[in-house]
């Protein structure tokens, strides 16, 4: 038997991304201990590119609990986004039509923030940990775990949290028969690069055309994240700079507007796919974020609703350990999960609306746009978007 030192804590917290961390973060302003393990180091996660809209509920929750107020002085506001196809670009003014905005701030940007402000006031966050396994989840949560230095690790804790990302060890540890796991594929994938080049325009471009999709987006003042719909297969080698360039090029340009081109310093292909698993609670575990349920990028919906499911949670354990109530608790699943289909839908919308389907046919594509139209041309339509991508107020 190993020998395993061991050590309690009121909630243990698998996976350090943002959803972990700033749960971790809202236990610790109510005086409510945890322990946060992660399999990956520190650096490694700092350096994987996601994305970077940030609802401003998002927003309001980093800097009001005071993780940081980085994002208001280093992020970019933006008031809305441009729909583009049939070479003409439609403006959705979230300012005018549902008076939010959301900041333009990497998701790595978020984590630093998080991850620093974990360790000013130390918190117990433990990086690169191998060996992880979660038992007694629906009674008694333990967690077993062997830290960077090889000792072997015995965490109990009141209640577990699974935030451990879209390859989730803890969502296996919900039964079979008490589990439903819903999935969705889509026939292609994106393919993400950032440049060295200045602002094609200072707001998000999100381009229908007969070519496929492509998202304008930034990151500063001199690089940009850009996107284009590819195949899911597709192979990063056979892209230098000038395809690249030559294929966003004809998604985009025209009518006056032209791309500012310049030095490609990243190439990815992501994978694109929806998934959820119900419930999101099983006895004392309690899974938030990407472990639960996964959405397309279009929309930039992935990260702010981890946010949202920890905040829900922080609300019902805070509720749990100041009067013994279970009640937001026994909500928890209910409610996160009442959000997480209104973001599937959003996602699956602007995804069909603004790729092509290989199978697309000439009705396909005419209704596509009758259904493009019939947003940009009607305030409720742009209305719903702008509601959406802003944020819908928490129920
Ligand atoms: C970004 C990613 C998205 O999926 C999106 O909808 C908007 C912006 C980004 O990485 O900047």
């Amino acid at each position: 038997m190993t020998q395993r030192t061991t050590v309690k804590t009121q909630v243990a917290i698998i996976g350090a991304g943002p959803a972990g961390l700033m749960l971790s973060h809202l236990l610790a302003t109510a005086g409510i201990t945890s322990t946060v393990i992660e399999l990956r180091s520190r650096e490694e996660i700092h350096r994987t590119v996601r994305a970077g809209i940030l609802e401003h509920g998002t927003v309001n929750l980093l800097v009001d609990s005071g993780v940081s107020d980085r994002v208001l002085r280093e992020g970019d506001k933006h008031d809305g986004i441009e729909l583009r196809f049939n070479g003409e670009s439609h403006r959705i003014d979230f300012k005018d039509l549902v008076g939010e905005a959301v900041w333009l701030y990497p998701q790595t940007d978020v984590f630093a923030d998080l991850a620093a402000r974990r360790e000013a006031d130390g918190g117990d966050v433990r990086y690169g940990v191998t060996d992880v396994s979660a038992e007694d989840v629906e009674t008694n949560p333990r967690v077993l775990f062997t830290d960077v230095d090889g000792t072997d690790w015995e965490l109990q804790a009141e209640f577990l949290v699974g935030a451990d990302g879209s390859r989730s060890h803890c969502r296996s540890r919900i039964p079979e028969a008490a589990r439903r796991r819903y999935f969705h594929e889509y026939p292609f994938a994106w393919f993400g690069i950032l440049a060295e080049a200045p602002h094609s325009s200072p707001e998000l471009i999100y381009a229908n055309s007969p070519h496929g999709f492509a998202l304008i987006s930034q990151r500063t003042e001199t690089v940009q994240r850009m996107y284009f719909q590819c195949d899911p297969a597709e192979n990063l080698a056979g892209w230098d700079d000038d395809r690249i360039w030559a294929e966003l090029r004809r998604r985009v340009n025209g009518n006056g507007f032209e791309l500012k081109e310049g030095p490609v310093i990243d190439k990815v292909v992501l994978p694109f796919r929806s998934f959820v698993q119900e419930p999101m609670r099983h006895g004392k575990l309690f899974l938030a974020g990407d472990a639960a349920h996964t959405v397309p990028p279009t929309g930039a919906k992935g990260l702010n609703l981890a946010i949202h499911d920890v905040k829900v949670l922080f609300e019902a354990f805070e509720s749990f350990f100041r009067s013994g109530s279970t009640a937001l608790l026994d909500g928890y699943s209910g409610g996160a999960l009442d959000r997480v289909w209104k973001a599937q839908h959003f996602s699956y919308w602007m995804t069909s609306m603004l790729h092509q389907l290989p199978a697309a046919d000439d009705f396909e594509r005419s209704r596509q746009l009758g259904e493009l139209r019939s947003v940009v041309s009607s305030r409720h339509g742009r209305a719903y978007l702008a509601e959406a991508y802003t944020g819908w107020p928490s129920a």
